[in-house]
């Protein structure tokens, strides 16, 4: 019968086996999965492992620096990447929710096989991909091509004439949390909600810029801050914000405004392929929405999404 602990023992074993003094590259990307599967081949393999974390600007608030720290805790050997204003210039002007997800990915290829090229004799590329990935990006490959692409999948190890190994492509998302568990791995990295690759480019409706990230970071630090501050963000898988295309009017002291609209979505997902809006408390959103209308400058507009999926996705985008 299965347990985590029997788990992340045969399948460290296994890595050692496969893997033995070749050196291996992974990209983190600060979510539970690559994380976990850093931490099993870091078992396995030790500092013959090279993980590099790109910062592509598109991530929340101060999450960058806090992910690094505490990966370098952990003990892996791991280099952070300052790359935002590659992806920044890559999404200059667009608006197409698939076009960004292919600069991004484009992007992000870049920049990883250029760190990847500068470590000398690296044989394997280590990837974090769950199941559910696998079923994705095969339906993303069919005729309708309806699904949305994940960057994550394909691609690179072709391009760099790797080998590639996924510790974690049997698990569903609830294994690999208990695997990541049973590794002791920090409960602030297990727990934390998925978090799209492209990150907040496809919360961003419309175009790119710098200042729309700074934007909708600032409103989801004080929505997620407030969740966790209330006790209220384990009981949802997922959520974010979203920075929508149009102005709205709005009253300030004695003056018009004509600023931007944010929507808020949280959501209850076994695995995201389904999911039903959470009903948080009025209170709650009440006190979020007043904090982010007086603390974001050029936010005058707060609106809650109450769909579900299907028909609506989680993202906007
Ligand atoms: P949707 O919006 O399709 O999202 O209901 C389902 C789950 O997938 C995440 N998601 C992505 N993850 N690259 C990713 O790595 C992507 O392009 C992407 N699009 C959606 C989304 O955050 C949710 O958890």
């Amino acid at each position: 019968d299965w347990t985590s602990e029997a788990f992340a023992d045969s399948m460290i074993a296994e890595l050692k086996e496969q893997l033995g003094n070749d050196k291996v590259v992974l990209g983190l990307s600060g979510g539970v999965d690559s994380s976990v599967a850093a931490m099993l081949i870091h078992h396995a393999i030790g500092k013959n492992l090279y993980c590099i974390f790109v910062d592509n600007g598109l991530l929340r608030k101060n999450e960058f620096e806090e992910v690094l720290e505490s990966y370098k805790h952990m003990g892996l050997n791991v280099k952070g990447v300052d790359a935002k204003d590659q992806f920044y210039k890559a999404l200059a002007g667009v608006s197409d929710p698939e076009g960004k997800r292919k600069e991004i990915g484009k992007t992000f290829i870049e920049v990883f096989d250029q760190e990847a090229h500068a470590i000398k004799d690296v044989k394997w590329l280590a990837q974090g991909t769950i199941y559910p990935d696998i079923i994705e990006s095969v339906s993303v490959k069919g005729p309708s091509a309806t699904i949305k692409s994940h960057h994550n999948v394909g691609g690179l190890p072709e391009k760099m004439n790797l080998k590639v190994v996924e510790p974690l492509k049997t698990l569903f998302k609830d294994g690999v949390r208990s695997v990541g568990k049973a590794l002791e791995i920090d409960q602030k990295i297990l727990g934390r909600h998925p978090f799209p690759g492209p990150g907040l480019a496809i919360r961003i409706l419309g175009d790119v810029t710098p200042e729309k990230v700074h934007i909708i970071q600032e409103v989801d630090a004080i929505f997620i801050g407030m969740m966790k501050e209330r006790g209220l963000y384990d009981d949802v898988w997922q959520a974010g914000s979203i920075l929508l295309p149009i102005q709205s009017v709005g009253v300030m002291g004695d003056e018009r405004t004509y600023e931007r609209v944010v929507a808020l979505r949280a959501v209850a997902s076994v695995d995201g392929m389904t999911a039903d809006w959470v009903h948080l408390p009025y209170e709650f959103l009440s006190d979020v929405s007043n904090e982010i209308i007086n603390k974001v400058k050029g936010v005058n507009r707060v609106v809650y999404d109450i769909s579900s999926k299907p028909p609506a996705t989680i993202e906007w985008e």
